[in-house]
């Protein structure tokens, strides 16, 4: 069952996380091309897809929004799931005690959830890379109220990433219920 992870990425961290995910569903027998939602063309040769974008100020970057609408149709014929790359830090909670998870997640999720009727949507940590930073970036982050939320690191798990698309696989492996 030939797979696309088709993923927005601005400074390579969930372009990393596509590229993970559609190496683990090679490895499980589900053929998966990584594409970034700009080059992702021809989905008709496609079974399955897993759409993914960073996330920036809550919501998910413009081009993966187009990408979904502009293919709305197909996705909704197959099974989709769908991923954000965003909150930073070793912590799991912010600091009023919220799950990151849970408050990071992008404002959109669920209206695009219902549009292609995705099977799941699943918030990873990201990275950020000072240095490749453009100007308005590095000066938000200097802002007190940013600071803390936009720590430098990698802080993508590698390990959770690798266990969701390994269910991921063994879904598209299931027979179909009749
Ligand atoms: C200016 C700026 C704003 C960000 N806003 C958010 C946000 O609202 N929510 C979030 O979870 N992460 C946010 N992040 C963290 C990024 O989503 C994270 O670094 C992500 O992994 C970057 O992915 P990319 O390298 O593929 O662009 C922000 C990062 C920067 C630099």
């Amino acid at each position: 069952m030939p797979v696309l992870v088709a993923y927005a990425s601005k400074h390579g961290a969930t372009r990393g996380i596509a590229e993970r995910i559609a190496v683990k569903l090679t490895d499980e027998d589900h053929p998966a091309d990584a594409r970034s939602v700009q080059e992702a063309s021809g989905l008709e040769g496609y079974d399955a897809f897993v759409i993914g974008s960073a996330t920036y100020g809550f919501h998910w970057m413009d081009e993966a929004l187009a990408f979904v609408k502009l293919n709305s149709a197909v996705l909704a014929r197959h099974p989709v799931w769908l991923f954000s790359s965003g909150p930073l830090g070793n912590e799991a909670r912010d600091a009023k005690g919220q799950d990151l998870r849970t408050a990071t997640v992008p404002k959109e999720i669920s209206e695009l959830q219902e549009v292609v009727q995705a099977r799941g949507h699943r918030v990873f940590f990201g990275a950020l890379d000072p240095d490749t930073l453009g100007f308005a970036e590095r000066a938000l982050r200097k802002l007190p109220a940013a600071r803390a939320g936009l720590p430098e690191g990698d802080f993508r798990d590698w390990a959770e990433i690798d266990a969701w698309a390994g269910d991921i696989a063994h879904e598209l492996a299931r027979p179909p219920a009749s």
